[in-house]
């Protein structure tokens, strides 16, 4: 997992000054052209932060010696890409977020027969656990499918696992307590060696599949897309581009899960959608 996203005082430029500018558009139209890598609708001052650090990293004075770096050579532009990830996550991270799924989501979700969820930007799983949990408590796991997506096969892949560090598992089993859950969590895992392993059955119903939000369409029709600590990364056009894939990718009165840190507020389809939490960003779209 990569760091989380703070300002690193000791590779920090002072100032993005013209050529630098430049010297960064050229650099993510190259990644993007050669290694099909798109960050160019990233947010830049996070984006350049990072890039910086990989300078120093790769013993470079400037942006344009690190794309000569990454040009040539294929392990230089995957630790790039390792450092431009974030992904950090956490079980029931935000538990009021939890809470009111619970509350206000799950009563609604109840009324399916059959219901489709789309976690996108999943990262190692943590929240995609977290939610099988929290619907098989409720009593719709059997009725629900569960599409968790990301750019990174590599969090994919511990995502399948469903391995957590066991020292974690104390913090992730107070959210859990304060998000409303019903049992213990540790009913869910089992203890191998500095391991926590998630409860296999937990992934009946759950996808895990690599889809990139900057470039790919919808490929379904859902219930629920909860999409959190992932658009706060892109710049405005990028993040006007993914409100409107979750808008076409969910049925009429689906239920768009963002998060505290994220919003619809300023977006061109915020009519679209009625607040249901103002809180943890729940929206409901609008018939028609
Ligand atoms: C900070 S993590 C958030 C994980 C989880 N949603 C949570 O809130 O704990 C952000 C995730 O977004 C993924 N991501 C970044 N850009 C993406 C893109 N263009 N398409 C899909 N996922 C992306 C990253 O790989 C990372 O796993």
């Amino acid at each position: 997992m990569s760091e989380p996203d703070l300002p690193d005082p000791a590779t920090e430029p002072n100032a993005s000054t013209d050529v630098e500018s430049v010297e960064l558009d050229v650099f993510l139209e190259a990644i993007q052209r050669v290694y099909g890598y798109d960050f160019r609708n990233y947010a830049r001052a996070s984006l350049r932060r990072r890039l910086w650090r990989r300078v120093h990293g790769e013993g470079r004075h400037s942006l344009t010696g690190l794309l000569e770096a990454v040009l040539h050579d294929p392990q230089a532009m995957e630790r790039l890409r390792v450092d431009l990830s974030v992904t950090v996550t956490s079980m029931f991270r935000d538990p009021q977020f939890f809470r009111a799924l619970r509350e206000l989501v799950v009563p609604h979700l109840a009324t399916y027969p059959f219901v489709r969820i789309w976690v996108a930007g999943c990262a190692s799983g943590e929240e995609v656990y977290s939610l099988a949990i929290l619907l098989r408590e409720e009593g719709l796991a059997d009725r629900v499918r569960i599409y968790a997506t990301d750019v990174s096969e590599q969090v994919l892949e511990q995502a399948r696992e469903g391995r957590m560090p066991l020292d974690k598992m104390k913090a992730y089993s107070s959210n859990y307590l304060e998000g409303g859950g019903r049992e213990g969590l540790s009913r869910y895992y089992t203890v191998d060696g500095r391991w926590a392993r998630m409860d296999p059955t937990l992934r009946d119903g759950v996808m895990f599949a690599r889809h990139n939000l900057a470039t790919d369409g919808t490929f379904n029709e859902f219930h629920l897309v909860l999409c959190r600590n992932v658009m706060i990364y892109f710049d405005r056009t990028l993040q006007h581009r993914v409100h409107e894939l979750f808008d076409v990718s969910l049925v009429d009165l689906g239920i768009l899960a963002l998060g505290a840190r994220e919003s619809l507020v300023g977006s061109p389809l915020e009519s679209h959608f009625d607040v249901i939490d103002a809180e943890s960003r729940l929206y409901r779209k609008v018939a028609g």
